[in-house]
């Protein structure tokens, strides 16, 4: 039987915050012995006290009680039965509303460093993909039809693109979670002289929050993080509907590494992809929770409501799945193999090429819109026919064009990408530098760890 008390308590979810509750703890205890607002020896007691419920937790021999609701009550009953009477003098000066406004930054600086740390993954599979298949060819789409050759390099670093992106978004999401709520007390600040930059030296903050009653209310932070985690699960999830097309029989570009397909039970011949389907599919939670944020946040008045317990679970389920997600994919990734010989025999099908053969009817002096037409009808009169493009003699080209020469005939797949070659072009020389400069910026992301 549940208790209508039940539904206020969060210890089943907030106690993941431990860490960050108890270094929050330390260093305020710290912060009131050095400004004299408790003594040394009540500061020590704490500090060691904390250590020991740290222990406990990590060695699963805490009491847990749901009658005490949540996290931050747990740890300081815990801390009474200790230490004694010194563990009433930890919440001089603080208030659980900026008790777990701090926990929630301290929370969402690490989940921010992991999601970039995972995504620097992801490129480095996606990199490794491109310099494996340099030079390989293959069709390049719009509307799914095939439109243009392109290098296989080429569509990896598009992705690459893409997480770049998504690091950066998480970076800047890092500089506003980066700043200390604590000593903002219920709402109005406290009535002691404490030390904040103390505390944000202390905890390693880069500064500490200007008013009190927006640093108890304010969650915007997790609403970045996961405004910057669904933009990246939509990009995951676009990545792994490709890889979803690539691995049927019918594209048959890609095999997906035993570990990452599965049978079926009754049709023996199946390798699905229930990795990339899946994380096609958790987008949608992810999504989900930036929604169900936004809507906690969206009525509340100043300052804090209780409301805001709910800002957790969603949150943590967005980390906990754009983490495995992102684990997922470097592997997937790094474990796949392209069928190069097939997609360069279905780039080199020349109806492909037909946008390079109206530019070199441009190169003959041909006006673009005319020459465009002309090789619509020369589609046509392919299809008409059963014919393709490259199949066609001198004599029949003639008959649309008199601007056509034996020159028709060097126009390849191989050529059509080599043309490409301005800045963002899909050229081998112009994609082997963006290789080049994605490697670059890896090595100076590992170099500042990530950062
Ligand atoms: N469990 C609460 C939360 O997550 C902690 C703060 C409670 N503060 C309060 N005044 N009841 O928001």
């Amino acid at each position: 039987m549940t208790s209508h008390r039940d539904y206020t308590v969060s210890i089943h979810y907030d106690r993941r915050l431990y860490r960050q509750d108890i270094a929050g703890s330390t260093a305020h205890a710290r912060m009131l012995a050095r400004q004299k607002i408790i003594s040394a020896q009540d500061a020590e007691q704490i500090v060691q006290g904390l250590e020991q419920v740290r222990q406990e937790i990590e060695s699963e021999q805490f009491p847990w009680d749901a009658a005490l609701e949540d996290l931050h009550m747990n740890i300081e009953s815990r801390l009474h039965q200790i230490i004694g009477a010194a563990a009433g003098r930890l919440h001089t000066g603080r208030s659980r509303n900026d008790q777990v406004a701090l926990d929630m930054r301290l929370y969402t600086r690490e989940a921010i460093r992991d999601a970039v740390k995972g995504l620097r993954g992801v490129q480095e599979a996606l990199v490794g993909l491109a310099e494996r298949h340099a030079g390989v060819v293959m069709p390049g789409y719009t509307h799914l039809q095939r439109a243009q050759p392109v290098l296989a390099a080429h569509h990896f670093l598009a992705y690459f693109q893409m997480f770049q992106r998504d690091a950066e978004r998480f970076h800047d999401c890092y500089r506003r979670a980066d700043v200390l709520p604590l000593g903002s007390g219920a709402l109005a600040g406290v009535p002691y002289p404490t030390d904040r930059v103390f505390l944000a030296q202390e905890l390693g903050f880069s500064a500490i929050t200007a008013n009190s009653m927006d640093a108890v209310s304010d969650r915007d932070f997790l609403v970045e993080y996961q405004a910057a985690a669904a933009l990246a699960m939509m990009h995951l999830s676009r990545l792994a509907e490709e890889l979803v097309l690539w691995s049927s029989r019918e594209f048959g570009f890609i095999r997906l590494a035993d570990e990452y397909t599965t049978g079926s039970s009754i049709m023996p011949q199946k390798r699905n992809p229930d990795f990339a389907e899946l994380a096609r599919g958790k987008t949608g939670r992810v999504y989900g929770h930036l929604m169900g944020l936004l809507t906690v946040l969206k009525g509340l008045p100043l300052t804090y409501n209780r409301d805001l317990q709910e800002d957790k679970e969603g949150f943590f389920d967005t980390v906990d799945t754009l983490l495995a997600t992102l684990g997922v994919f470097q592997g997937m990734l790094s474990g796949m193999t392209l069928d190069t010989e097939r997609v360069m025999s279905l780039a080199g099908e020349s109806a492909m090429l037909a946008t390079d053969l109206a530019d070199y009817l441009v190169g003959k002096g041909v006006p673009f819109r005319q020459a465009h037409g002309v090789m619509r009808e020369l589609c046509r009169h392919c299809e008409a026919q059963g014919k393709e493009l490259a199949g066609l003699t001198l004599e029949e080209y003639r008959r649309f064009s008199p601007h056509f020469d034996e020159g028709v005939y060097g126009i390849t797949a191989q050529s059509s990408v080599a043309a490409r070659d301005n800045p963002g072009g899909t050229a081998p020389q112009q994609v082997a530098q963006e290789v080049r400069r994605a490697r670059q910026l890896l090595e100076a992301a590992s170099n500042s760890h990530g950062f």
